[in-house]
């Protein structure tokens, strides 16, 4: 059995707090820049939009529409308790929707969520929980599901969101991909990262009712068993996982590439030394796929996501005693993807590309 510990000094939840509907118009409407940093080589250059820039982050966008839905549904009433799973990017985005609409918000992270955001998301009023050992089945997400699953019967009233499996966390995205219509005049590319899946479904549909011929690509970490790799530790957070959520649209990506950390690490420093805007891991990871799109649909207009910004992850991708520790040598770092011809045709250890996309749940693949 799993033991689990929680922060012995975690506060009870607060009583309902008012909410304050006008942060909602703080929502989303994030610049979108031009990324010309070689990563690692020239290219011909490729749009970001910076989710970091946006109040609560990209995820604000899906935890308001999920507690909107919810409430919409009568799944949860005015002022009752949200707890939810995360290791960070969602947490944040629930304490600003919570602020918003008036709900306590409880999150339940591990042991190696980082100290600066454990002390932002109990700056913006949330009660933290943290799981101390991952599951022998399931990882660290397993055992964070054990203890949600004990608040959600201890509270009462408790809602639970469930990133993973909310089609309401694919709606959220709507507003992202009307920003993106509206600023860029075509689209041949997009590259979105992938982790519950719900920002690259959300996106896509709109984006590719307006240009029906979008390509995309989905980029996932070494390591997470997502795209149907097996599932192993992971340094990298943000992308990647070690469950099939629900809301990714498989059907939906014409491609996936995995990627390391020492790519991600290396394409995260040249951002931020050459076209100053960079971010985590995953933005580390979505910028070297998107420039590599850009080399070689040469005339293509591509774009991608930058999750978050570069502050959570200095400790981490920026730290070179970090690097070293984890073996993670940037200069080393893969240049091209290797291909495969399926995603179990062999384990991807750095970066690799697999121009055939299935769903590993769907009977057809189980059955192989
Ligand atoms: C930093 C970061 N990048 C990327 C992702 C992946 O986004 P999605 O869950 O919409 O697939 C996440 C999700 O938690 C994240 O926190």
């Amino acid at each position: 059995m799993t033991a689990i510990t929680t922060t012995p000094t975690a506060p009870a939840v607060r009583s309902a707090p008012t909410a304050r509907h006008e942060l909602l118009a703080l929502l989303g409407r994030t610049p979108l820049a031009r990324i010309t940093a070689e990563l690692p080589g020239p290219h011909p250059g490729f749009w970001a939009k910076l989710e970091g820039l946006g109040a609560g982050g990209m995820k604000a966008r899906a935890a308001v529409s999920m507690l909107l839905g919810a409430r919409e549904r009568n799944e949860l009433h005015p002022g009752a308790p949200v707890v939810e799973s995360t290791s960070g990017t969602l947490g944040v985005g629930l304490a600003f929707a919570g602020q918003a609409l008036g709900h306590p918000v409880v999150l339940v992270g591990d042991s190696e969520l980082e100290p600066s955001m454990r002390q932002l998301l109990r700056s913006h009023g949330v009660r933290l929980e943290i799981v101390d050992r991952p599951a022998a089945q399931g990882g660290w997400q397993a055992a964070r599901l054990t203890r949600l699953r004990e608040l959600l019967a201890a509270l009462p009233g408790a809602y639970w969101p469930d990133q993973y499996n909310n089609p309401d966390n694919i709606a959220g995205y709507a507003s992202l991909a009307a920003e993106l219509t509206a600023q860029l005049d075509h689209l041949d590319v997009l590259v979105c990262s992938v982790g519950t899946g719900g920002h690259s479904a959300g996106i896509t549909g709109p984006l590719r009712r307006r240009w029906p011929a979008l390509r995309l690509i989905g980029v996932d970490a070494t390591g997470s068993t997502i795209f149907g790799q097996p599932a192993r530790p992971r340094l990298m957070r943000g992308l990647g996982s070690s469950i099939h959520p629900r809301n990714v649209a498989y059907s939906a990506f014409d491609e996936v590439h995995w990627v390391g950390p020492a790519e991600a690490v290396d394409s995260c420093r040249r951002l931020a030394r050459e076209s100053f805007v960079s971010g985590g891991w995953s933005t580390g990871a979505v910028a070297r796929v998107a420039a590599w799109a850009a080399r070689v649909h040469p005339g293509a207009v591509v774009a991608t996501v930058f999750p978050d910004g570069p502050h959570r992850y200095l400790g981490t991708v920026y730290d070179d005693d970090f690097a070293l520790a984890h073996g993670l040598d940037p200069g080393a770092a893969a240049t091209r993807p290797v291909e495969i011809p399926h995603p179990r045709a062999a384990e991807a250890t750095g970066w690799v590309r697999c121009a055939r996309v299935t769903d590993p749940l769907a009977p057809q693949e189980r059955n192989q």
